[in-house]
């Protein structure tokens, strides 16, 4: 489905002020992700690399990413924070709140909730997924560099996904009253600015941006399973975040809460 047309680089490099070569728009490609990785060196920080569809789109944890073509937004963004590398697992966060908050400026009616650590839900159902990877190329004083995977169901509909995501997939269409089809433009160009302008803050303004991610928590307060990598699973109560955007467990017997970086799954049990 390629409603309302190619998806048009320029005109969303313009409605944000940005130089059009800095916003690639490509037919097809296995991951935008890996296409930003592989060219990092010749672009541009910030730039961003769309595609109509990916024949290997990943996701996290080695998932796969399904999207039907020209229907919904799928980029890499590169960037190179000037902060330390330690501090960068905020930008997949600031990723998040940004697509949340993007939503909610192109569809006021809609509320958008972050699902720790970066997934985004609408309706109780997931819109948009991250996957961030960081690069260090080189030792020393090498490059390095992160790039921040989007994709964000926009015009898909339920028939557009295999059968066993369709009671966990939405898109901002299926979500509104009218059901009509958005401008895909105006809404990456809308997350876009919103992720610059966190990016730009996050060194010294991450705790706001923490605040507002816990406020917009599916999984604050709710009794959840956590599946860690590799290391069974975890039964607690969620209480919040810690410095970096590490989910605090509140486990049954324990003083102190868990700080978990990162888990496999996380799976409400009780709300
Ligand atoms: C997830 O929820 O597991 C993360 C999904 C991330 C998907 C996006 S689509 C654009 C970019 N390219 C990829 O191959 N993946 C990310």
């Amino acid at each position: 489905m390629m409603e309302g047309g190619r998806l048009d680089g320029a005109a969303i490099a313009g409605a944000l002020g940005w130089d059009p070569a800095s916003v690639i728009v490509l037919d097809e490609v296995g991951s935008t992700n890996d296409f930003v990785r592989e060219r990092a060196c010749a672009l541009p920080a910030g730039a961003v690399v769309f595609a109509e569809t990916q024949a290997q789109g990943r996701g996290r944890r080695g998932r796969h990413w399904v999207s039907p073509r020209g229907a919904n937004l799928l980029f890499s963004v590169l960037l190179r924070p000037e902060f330390g590398m330690e501090k960068w697992s905020r930008l997949a966060h600031v990723a998040a709140l940004a697509v949340a908050r993007g939503i909610e400026a192109v569809a006021p009616e809609l509320v958008a909730g972050i699902k720790w650590p970066n997934d985004v839900f609408v309706a109780g159902r997931k819109i948009a997924g991250i996957l961030l990877e960081s690069h260090a190329v080189g030792s020393g004083t090498g490059e390095r560099f992160a790039v921040a995977g989007i994709g964000l169901n926009v015009n898909g509909l339920a028939g557009d996904w295999p059968e066993e995501l369709r009671g966990e997939l939405t898109s901002l269409r299926e979500c509104r009253a009218d059901r009509a089809p958005l401008g895909r433009e105006g809404v990456a160009a809308t997350v876009l600015r919103e992720f610059a302008a966190l990016v730009e803050g996050a060194a010294s303004g991450f705790p706001a941006m923490l605040a507002e991610i816990t406020g917009r928590s599916t999984l604050v307060g709710k009794w959840v399973e956590v599946t860690l990598p590799g290391k069974g699973a975890l039964r607690g109560v969620v209480a919040g975040f810690g410095r970096e955007g590490e989910l605090c467990l509140r486990v049954a017997g324990e003083s102190e809460p868990r700080s978990l970086a990162s888990a496999e799954r996380v799976r409400v049990v009780m709300a």
